[in-house]
């Protein structure tokens, strides 16, 4: 029988949990920025599965390495040695100067890791009273007990608490706020420096500036959540760097394995000397296949220019964006960074997102008015002008106003 997405559906609504609104496509092959579904049509890819296939679908170096790697050998454990863990940690440290790696599996594992390592900080000092988080309105730091617990959005925290504790969320628009909730029992502040599922939102000068200042003054951890944001995506190794934070942990995923899952909690050495073997672990983490794709992929943003790329092309992006803004009165703002853009709309964001799926363009709504693009860090300007054309003529087509 072929395959259809009917069949795919039929099976998925009756044997896979329904925690996922998917939209009506399935998806068999990609190239490059471009996804073919079971029909064979072609779609411009600007969502890269939610930032994560940063060298584009199906990259050839990336699957050959992989590919070599499952013949040769994929998973050890963490119980012995292998060659690919060190060298993917020493080029996170020295894109990040932060001095160690942990690697884990995913982004909300890597802070899991950050939320755990600052607390062994204090704990390991005999500060036993450091226990709680700062963290910022619109924020999402992932959905296990942990990240949940510092995540903003209320819809995804109520139905689970109670959640770990406490927490206060700031206002990024008030560095008195900041001022004022980080006191002498805050672990450490965590942050993202673009929040990205609250809608493609930079953090105000201002505010940046003052998590800086507060961390270094009361002696605060830091943690940079960087997995939306690291690793070249905003044109910058991290976005911290931009920002001229100092942070103590770092967290990254998504863009690192470019499909391959991996994720890691980057960690200072002031943190580092405070943890132990035995305080924290995983089975999978930094296993042979993921550093290997990991170390693949810092090779091409370290060594092969693509960091250089996603500026020029992420300039290119700006302004294309910027002349959107002007022309279509639907659209309130453009923002970001690089390759990590957002295209607030005055109506939600959904008939955008399918128009544009319908005549061939990836685009994720996020925080219900935000169109998001996030395409692969190898697109092509002439790549990002086919798919812009068409957002151009979805947005001319989507009604400005919200019609009872
Ligand atoms: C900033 C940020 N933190 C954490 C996460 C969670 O990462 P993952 O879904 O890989 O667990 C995400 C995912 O969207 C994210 O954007």
């Amino acid at each position: 029988m072929k395959t259809t997405l009917d069949s795919i559906q039929a099976r998925e609504s009756q044997y896979v949990l329904h925690t996922y609104r998917r939209q009506p496509v399935a998806f068999v092959r990609g190239e490059g920025p471009r996804l073919y579904d079971v029909d064979g049509r072609e779609y411009l890819d600007f969502v890269s599965g939610i930032g994560v296939a940063s060298l584009g679908h199906a990259h050839p170096g990336l699957a050959a390495a992989v590919a070599d790697q499952a013949a040769t050998l994929l998973h050890t454990s963490n119980l012995y040695y292998h060659p690919f863990q060190a060298e993917a940690a020493a080029r996170l440290s020295t894109l990040s100067g932060l001095s160690r790696a942990f690697f884990c599996n995913s982004g909300t594992e890597a802070n899991e890791a950050c939320l755990k390592f600052a607390r062994r900080f204090w704990h390991t000092q005999g500060v036993s009273n450091r226990t709680s988080f700062v963290a910022i309105e619109q924020s999402f730091a992932g959905r296990t007990m942990g990240a949940l617990s510092v995540t903003w959005d209320e819809h995804y925290r109520t139905p689970f608490e109670p959640l770990l504790g406490p927490v206060t969320f700031v206002d990024p628009n008030s560095p008195e706020a900041l001022f004022a909730a980080v006191n002498d029992r805050t672990a450490a502040v965590i942050a993202e420096p673009i929040r990205g599922e609250g809608g493609i939102r930079p953090l105000p000068r201002a505010f940046s500036d003052a998590i800086a200042e507060v961390c270094r003054r009361t002696g605060t951890l830091l943690i940079a959540d960087e997995i939306q944001t690291g690793l070249g995506r905003t044109g910058h190794p991290f976005h911290f760097q931009a920002l001229g934070w100092n942070p103590d942990l770092v967290s990254v995923g998504k863009a690192l394995g470019s499909g391959i899952p991996v994720g890691a909690a980057l960690i200072s050495e002031r943190v580092a000397k405070t943890i132990s073997a035995g305080d924290h672990g995983t089975t999978y983490g930094g296993n042979l296949l993921a550093t290997r794709a990991a170390t693949f992929f810092l090779e091409e943003l370290m060594d092969r220019g693509l960091l250089d790329h996603v500026r020029s092309v992420g300039d290119h992006l700006e302004r294309r964006l910027r002349t959107l803004a002007l022309k279509h009165p639907v659209v309130l703002e453009a923002r970001g960074a690089g390759l990590m853009r957002g295209v607030e709309l005055r109506v939600d964001a959904t008939p955008a997102v399918d128009l544009a799926r319908e005549r061939g363009l990836l685009v994720n709504r996020t925080n219900e008015k935000v169109v998001r693009l996030l395409p692969p860090l190898t697109i092509t300007a002439a790549e990002l002008d086919a798919g812009i054309d068409i957002l151009d003529a979805v947005l001319a087509e989507v009604p400005a106003e919200v019609h009872a």
